[in-house]
């Protein structure tokens, strides 16, 4: 039960491209903080067990079409959704790891070909982020960090809507503009060489966990919003 003396759990989210490594990243980070008695959860993004959330996976599997626009507001609308949940499992004492979060919202939809328009642009960072704002804001952001040379090796690749060179690429840029754009206060990004051995990696991820932890016991209790 929530006392006043629970402190909250820490908001974690971990980003990078696809085949970067984040849900076989999250998956040991889960055991390992509960192994060592924090109390944590996951949430992946895009949630596809929900309504919204299911016509996200139809557009990502290319079974439906959607235009840029619609489909972004819907990846934000699968995150509202689970505003309530994030926030009063945080209360309650509960870490969550976010499997993505609106940091991907944005650059994915930012990285697509622009449609050929007056200013301003429908796809800019700017127009991406808006509807996010309001949401809780993570502790730390912990980016895993990849080629593409390595990505586009790994099991899998290819397999769905975004998973294309030229979209990676650009998506990789968004997200270095992101990190050095000063949207977040400095310090909010822990990036890692995720090129490394499974182990490795989580070796590394967990000095990041270990940051936040840090971070949420010297702050004031609260969570802070986009
Ligand atoms: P996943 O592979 O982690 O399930 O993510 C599916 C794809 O959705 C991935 O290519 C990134 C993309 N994406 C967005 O375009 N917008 C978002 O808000 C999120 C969370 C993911
Ligand atoms: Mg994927």
């Amino acid at each position: 039960m929530t006392t006043p003396h629970t402190p909250r759990g820490a908001l974690i989210a971990i980003e990078g491209l696809d085949r970067a490594g984040k849900s076989t990243q999250c998956d040991l980070l889960l055991k390992r903080l509960n192994s060592s008695g924090i109390p944590a959860t996951l949430q992946k993004f895009p949630d596809r067990t929900t309504a919204i959330g299911t016509t996200i996976n139809s557009y990502l599997t290319s079974t439906s079409h959607l235009d840029d626009q619609s489909i972004h507001l819907l990846f934000s609308a699968n995150r509202w959704e689970r505003r309530d949940s994030l926030l009063s499992t945080l209360t309650s004492g509960t870490t969550i790891l976010l499997d993505r979060y609106i940091y991907s919202g944005i650059v994915f939809t930012a990285a697509k070909p622009k449609s050929p328009v007056q200013p301003p642009n429908p796809l800019s960072i700017q127009w991406c982020k808006a509807p996010d704002i309001g949401l809780p804001r993570p502790d730390i952001i912990i980016f895993l960090n990849i080629t593409q040379e390595d990505a586009e090796k790994r099991a899998g690749f290819g397999d769905e809507r975004y998973e294309k060179k030229e979209m990676q690429e650009k998506v990789r840029r968004l997200f270095e503009e992101l990190r050095g754009e000063g949207s977040n206060d400095k310090g909010d990004w822990w990036v890692i060489d995720a090129g490394g051995t499974v182990e490795e990696v989580a070796e590394e991820v967990w000095k990041g966990v270990l940051e936040g932890l840090r971070r949420v016991k010297e702050g004031n209790g609260e969570v802070r919003s986009i």
